[in-house]
């Protein structure tokens, strides 16, 4: 059984999420829990060397969620007792992935078109671990599919602890609206928890997401990159609280401390590629444009600590 604290969870991001990412959200915005990327069950079960960014846990995070991607039972089931040797608290099966080279394998969303498959891939996994296990899926949304119910139904059948719903169906995308509506429907269905996902951006949003879908927890995704408060601020300013947003120098300490654990972890060359792609994020209406073309000449850590200090001061 799934306690919620905040109700307010930390989405897996391929690209984004390992453990520097979700150090930073437990320490500025304590989510519920964090995860990992989407991980092959099938690369664990055939011992595939699998680079540390994608398990290593650090001791100084929140709960993780470890996220698989599969199809077969056996597999599954082998990777999910694995998973569980590096740290898991809580293990999620995606079956929301729309990336066609997911689908191929019959991976991802793909799953959701075979309800009686996804009840046995589930109690596969319900069967070897004790943990808490939840699902991620997409929705009908503009399809017409009629799937919501069905596959909702399947889940809870197979004792699934929780499921989270991105409601768009898997060829929506980003600018396709959220269906709340999807949301709601499945919300009524199903008696375990439901974590509503989908444009939850600020409290407004979260508000909405909540109301309009009587979910039990929401997961943030994208505006959680570079704002890892924003769980925290969410949290606050839901109970008629205000919450002071750190300044523009924490700001661009978060980020430095950011790119300096991705150092540890995977070495300077390839932390330096991601605090190109991270800086627009924490730089995000509040530094001047000057400092993204000014991060795309860094060669290294040194040099981004020197124009963090110039752009981020108040
Ligand atoms: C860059 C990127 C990577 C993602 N990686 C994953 C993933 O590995 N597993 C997964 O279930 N969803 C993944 N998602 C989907 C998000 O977890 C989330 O469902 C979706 O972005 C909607 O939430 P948001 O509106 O808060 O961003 C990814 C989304 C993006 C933008």
């Amino acid at each position: 059984m799934i306690k919620f604290n905040k109700k307010i969870i930390q989405a897996p991001l391929a690209g984004y999420s390992c453990a520097p990412f979700r150090k930073i959200a437990w320490q500025w915005g304590q989510p519920d829990f964090c995860y990992t990327e989407m991980l092959s069950a099938k690369n664990i079960y055939l011992k595939v060397p699998i680079k540390k960014r994608y398990f290593f846990r650090d001791p100084v995070e929140g709960p993780l969620c470890v996220q698989l991607a599969g199809n077969e039972a056996e597999i599954l089931a082998f990777a999910a007792e694995k998973i569980i040797e590096w740290g898991a608290d809580l293990i999620d099966l995606n079956c929301g992935c729309p990336v066609p080279k997911i689908r191929k394998k019959k991976y991802g969303s793909k799953l959701l078109a075979d309800s009686k498959h996804l009840y046995k891939l589930i109690r596969a996994i319900k069967t070897v671990v004790k943990i808490p296990v939840l699902i991620k899926i997409r929705v009908d949304g503009l399809s017409r599919d009629q799937f919501n119910c069905e596959v909702a139904k399947a889940i809870e059948d197979a004792e699934a602890d929780a499921v989270t719903v991105h409601g768009r169906h898997w060829t929506e995308g980003y600018e396709i609206p959220v269906s709340y509506q999807d949301i709601a429907e499945i919300k009524q269905t199903i008696s375990i928890p439901v974590i509503g996902n989908g444009d939850v951006s600020d409290t407004f949003s979260a508000k909405k997401m909540f109301l309009q879908t009587g979910c039990d927890a929401l997961m943030i995704a994208r505006a959680s990159v570079g704002q890892p408060w924003i769980f925290e601020q969410i949290h606050q300013e839901l109970q008629g609280r205000t919450f002071t947003k750190p300044t523009l120098v924490e700001i661009g300490d978060i980020f430095l401390f950011h790119i300096k654990e991705l150092t540890m972890l995977e070495g300077e060359s390839s932390s330096l590629l991601q605090a190109r792609k991270l800086a627009k994020y924490y730089a995000r209406g509040q530094v001047d444009n000057d400092f993204l073309s000014q991060v795309v000449t860094i060669g290294s850590y040194q040099e981004l600590q020197e124009i963090v200090k110039r752009f981020f001061i108040i």
